[in-house]
This record gives C-alpha cells, structure tokens and sequence, in this order.
C-alpha cells in the first residue's frame, strides 16, 4: 500500500512529496470524456461502478499517492431537498434557497439513506484501490456550499448571499445551522464507508473580509472539525482532515484556528510565508498555479523545485495544485509534473 499521503497527512517523514491534484478525475482526461460520453455528470455521480471507474483512472494514468472520491459537493444539497441540475454550459443550476419558507422545509438528510450511492462507491473504491492508493473523501464546507443554495449556481459577486447574511442574519443562521449538520453527518458517513482522510473545500472563502470570514464561513467549519473529532475519537478512527479555502492568503491566521490537520494554498502567496502566518508549524498542501500546467517543462520545473523549497519550513507537505486542473490541460504535461515532483523530491 502506497501510505506517503497519509503519511504526509500526519507529519511524518516520507521518502519523496506526495502529489495529488485537485479535480484530477474529469475533463481534461480522454479516458474520463469515454466514460462521460455515454452519461451525464449526474448519473456518473450516481452510478457507483462508474464513478468508481472515472475516481481510479488519475491514480493508474498521472501515478498520484492519492484517490479522491468521484462526486461534487452539491450531492449532499440534491439530498437537503434542493433541486439540482448541471448544464453543459453554464454549470450547476439550482433553485434558490433565499426565503424562509423555503429554507424551512429542508430537512438534514441520513446519508446511507438519500446518498448511499457514494457510501457505496467509496465501499467499492476501497476494495478496488486495496494496494495502490489511500481514498480522500470531501465535503463542500457550510459556507461555500450556502453560496450555490442561496445564489442558485455559480456567481461574480455572491450579492445574494452577502445580502442575506447583513440583512437577515437569523436566517443565513438557520440555513447555516441545517448545512452545518448535513456536512458533519455526511463526512461521517464517508469516513465510515472507508474514506481514509476528508477534504473540505471553501473555494469561496477568500471573498469575505477576515473578520467577516471568521464569524460567516470558519465558525461553522470549526464546528464540524470538532463534532468530526469527537465522534474520530469515540470511535477510535484516525483520519486526517485537510481545509482548503480558496484566495487563501489574506485568512491565513483565521485558517489556523479551524482545527484542521492540514490546510491547502493557493498559489497567490509563497508556502514558506503561508507556514509563517500559519504558526508556524502546518502541514501544508499546494500550491502551483493551474494555468503553470502550460508552461515549457524546464520552466515548469523551476516552479516545482522553488515549491518544494520553500515547502521545507513546513512540518508537512502534499504537492498540489493551488485550485483544481483546467479542461483544456494537456494530459501528458499532468503526468509530467507527477513524475516531476516525485523525483525532485526524493530523499
Ligand atoms: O477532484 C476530483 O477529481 C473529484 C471530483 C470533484 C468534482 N467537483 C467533479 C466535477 C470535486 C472534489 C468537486 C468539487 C467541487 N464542485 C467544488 C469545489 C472545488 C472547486 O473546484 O472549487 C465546486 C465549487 C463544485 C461545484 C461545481 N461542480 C461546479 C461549479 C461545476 C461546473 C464547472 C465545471 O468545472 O464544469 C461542477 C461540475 C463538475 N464537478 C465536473 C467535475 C468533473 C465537470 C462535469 C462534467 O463532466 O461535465
């Protein structure tokens, strides 16, 4: 079993850097276009032996130390009662969650009840990836899933959710109460399937102020780490949990008191001034930026070796990139930086 990603996850030491890329499974991969070819993103979501497919081809094709569950993190908004479809164009369309009335009637769903689908990818994965990669579970965190319910999909300006929040904030409240139980008994659930560490992505953290984004996004976060831990505990299971926030740089301090075990970065700051404002003494993941994936390799190169250095102040570090990989990257230059950043590493 190939353990150097949980191995990175808990501050020991590793023979070479990990790497995983975030949205390693989609697009950008003809293998994964095959698949998609024949359904739509939601039916692959949902069809355990496919998602289990599309989850396992980054791990065979770039050589990554680490799989991560084929889903999206508005599943669990389908299962809260929203309804939910992905266009081709445009993206997730929901409807909106703005009103009382409609905020009232969601309900926190049994994941093994409305989202068996992924338990039961995660329980295949497990078995399928028995020797060859540890499985990362994710969840969207409280916030950055209330922007897709509040806006009703993608948005430049989040008007919708700001507004709630300085106009209604006992309503924002209740909508962030219902996600923040829905997320936690998710990860649960995940974690109890097989999932060996858990993500939680706060890609639209950085559009807050930061005390803003302490007490609208990161309080929320910090209630699922600790119900998470607790239950870790009682149940005697130890999985390491990483928090990624998008335009990291201006939260680092409010990031560090989440209780996460490992934090990504994006590639707006250096990783040695993100362990600084980190404390210190964090185990980093990041953080080059995507759109370096269409760099020359020599220049590439460069960029891998100075992230590695400055990742050396770090009590742990997990390559990856600092946002998720773009449809139109090249395939071979994915499986480039891989080989790269293993052997750059290698001590
Ligand atoms: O990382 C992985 O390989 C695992 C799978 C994964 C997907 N989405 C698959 C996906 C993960 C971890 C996500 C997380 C996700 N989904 C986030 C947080 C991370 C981030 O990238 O910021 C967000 C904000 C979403 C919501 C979402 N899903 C959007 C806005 C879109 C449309 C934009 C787009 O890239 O198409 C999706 C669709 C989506 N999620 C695709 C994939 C592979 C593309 C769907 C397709 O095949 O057409």
């Amino acid at each position: 079993m190939n353990d150097t990603f949980l191995k990175a996850c808990r501050g020991e030491k590793t023979d070479y850097t990990p790497i995983w890329i975030m949205r390693q499974a989609g697009r950008y991969l003809p293998d994964y276009q095959k698949v998609r070819g024949k359904v739509d993103f939601l039916t692959l979501c949902k069809t355990p032996e496919l998602a289990a497919e599309v989850t396992i081809q980054p791990v065979d094709i770039l050589k990554v130390d680490a799989a991560i569950l084929f889903s999206d993190i508005l599943i669990p908004v389908e299962a809260m009662g929203v309804h939910l479809e992905f266009h081709e164009k445009k993206g997730p369309v929901l409807t909106p969650a703005r009103d009382e009335n409609v905020i009232k009637k969601l309900s926190v769903p049994d994941p093994e009840d409305k989202m068996k689908f992924v338990m039961d990818t995660i329980r295949l994965l497990r078995k399928e990836l028995a020797g060859k990669a540890p499985l990362i579970g994710f969840s969207g965190a409280p916030f950055t899933t209330a922007t897709y319910m509040i806006e009703g999909g993608t948005s430049k300006n989040f008007l919708n959710t700001k507004r709630m929040i300085f106009q209604s904030p006992e309503l924002y409240g209740s909508l962030m109460d219902k996600i923040t139980a829905t997320v936690t008994e998710y990860l649960k659930a995940q974690i109890a399937a097989g999932a060996q560490a858990v993500q939680l992505f706060d890609t639209w953290g950085g559009i807050f102020s930061p005390s803003d984004f302490r007490e609208y996004a990161l309080s929320y976060v910090i209630r699922v780490i600790a119900d998470l831990r607790k239950w870790l505990k009682a149940e005697n299971i130890s999985v390491p949990i990483i928090y990624f926030v998008g335009e990291t740089a201006g939260l680092l301090e409010e990031i560090s008191t989440s209780g996460a075990d490992v934090y990504g970065i994006d590639w707006r700051i250096n990783l040695d001034d993100a362990v600084k404002r980190l404390g210190g003494n964090a185990i980093v993941q990041g953080n080059l930026d995507p759109l370096a994936l269409f760099l020359p390799q020599n220049r590439m190169e460069q960029r891998v070796k100075d992230i590695l250095e400055r990742a050396s102040s770090a009590r742990g570090h997990i390559f990856n990139l600092g946002h998720g990989v773009v449809p139109e990257t090249p395939p071979e230059n994915v499986i480039a930086l891989v080989d790269m950043v293993h052997r750059l590493s290698k001590r």
